[in-house]
């Protein structure tokens, strides 16, 4: 069966109790629930990960190749610091569809920036957790394009 990589960052492991006004009271362990049950419903696999470390998350990203049809990722704050992680998305070349919780647009201007969406196929945020699942359908259709 194809399969899903859906990485998460620095920080993610706290959701549910961490700024749960910002965050929603959705655990990380809610969402990996969710997306494995939405996997079946649209026929993939998900290989669901959390890392704190940059060069980790560079790690899981360079093994997906091979593993992984495409990546869901929501880098955290890495997103708009982290030149390194989006070498590896470009260097793997797998569709990866950047995910946020919060509608980080609508936030510090720190968090406008993206390197992550310079090499991305697109971008949820604002949806909360249900943007993991918009994530996965995204990866679908490309798939099947
Ligand atoms: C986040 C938004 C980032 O700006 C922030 O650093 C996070 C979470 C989100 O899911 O909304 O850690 O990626």
């Amino acid at each position: 069966m194809l399969s899903i990589l859906v990485l998460n960052g620095p920080n993610l492991n706290l959701l549910g109790t961490r700024q749960p006004d910002v965050y929603g009271s959705t655990t990380l362990a809610d969402i990996e629930g969710m997306c494995a049950r939405h996997g079946k419903q649209i026929g993939f696999d998900v290989e669901f990960a959390q890392s704190n470390h940059e060069g980790v998350m560079v790690d899981l990203i360079h093994a997906a190749r091979g593993r992984h049809v495409g990546i869901v990722m929501n880098a955290g704050a890495y997103t708009h610091t982290s030149i390194a992680l989006m070498d590896a998305v470009a260097s793997v070349e797998l569709p990866l569809v950047e995910l946020h919780l919060s509608n980080v647009h609508a936030r510090e201007d720190f968090r406008h920036t993206s390197y992550i969406a310079k090499v991305a196929l697109g971008i949820i945020c604002g949806f909360g957790a249900q943007g993991y699942l918009l994530a996965m359908d995204a990866i679908k259709a490309h798939v099947a394009d």
